[in-house]
């Protein structure tokens, strides 16, 4: 049953569910295995599902556990980055959102990461 509201534990699921799919996908896959491993559940990985997890908690339910900075881990790797790759990512992001959650919060969230791409976008001079 698709969720009509938002907990710890359902963003949890999204992120694991989200990487899960990345980490199969041929375009940004590499990108993440390079730097955090090829193994949710070994290296860098647990430490970022547990910080994306804070991050969108943040977001979304207020939360105060995230006090990092979003955009400038992707400085370091913004030549791997381009216009497809983000649409990719967002791609994958609101396929997995629509597994979790009811459309009206799914489209919250995918309205929101549109935005921060769109921002990281600018910022990183990708057009
Ligand atoms: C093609 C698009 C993207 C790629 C390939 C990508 C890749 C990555 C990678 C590899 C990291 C880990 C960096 C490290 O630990 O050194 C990271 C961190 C992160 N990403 Fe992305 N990302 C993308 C887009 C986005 C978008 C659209 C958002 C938000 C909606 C986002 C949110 C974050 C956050 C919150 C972190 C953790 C930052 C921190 O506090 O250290 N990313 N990303």
């Amino acid at each position: 049953m698709l969720a009509k509201e938002v907990t710890k534990e359902n963003l949890n699921t999204l992120v694991i569910k989200f990487y899960t799919k990345v980490l199969k996908d041929d375009l940004v896959g590499p990108i993440f295995i390079d730097i955090l491993g090829k193994n949710l559940k070994e290296d860098k990985w647990p430490a970022h599902i547990e910080l994306l997890t804070n991050f969108w908690a943040s977001l979304a339910l207020g939360e105060k556990k995230y006090n990092s900075s979003p955009f400038a881990p992707h400085i370091e790797f913004k030549e791997r980055l381009s216009v497809a790759a983000f649409e990719r990512w967002l791609q994958l992001f609101s396929q997995t959102l629509d597994t979790i959650f009811h459309p009206q919060i799914a489209e919250q969230f995918l309205a929101k990461s549109k935005t921060i791409a769109a921002n990281f976008m600018r910022n990183l001079q990708i057009t």
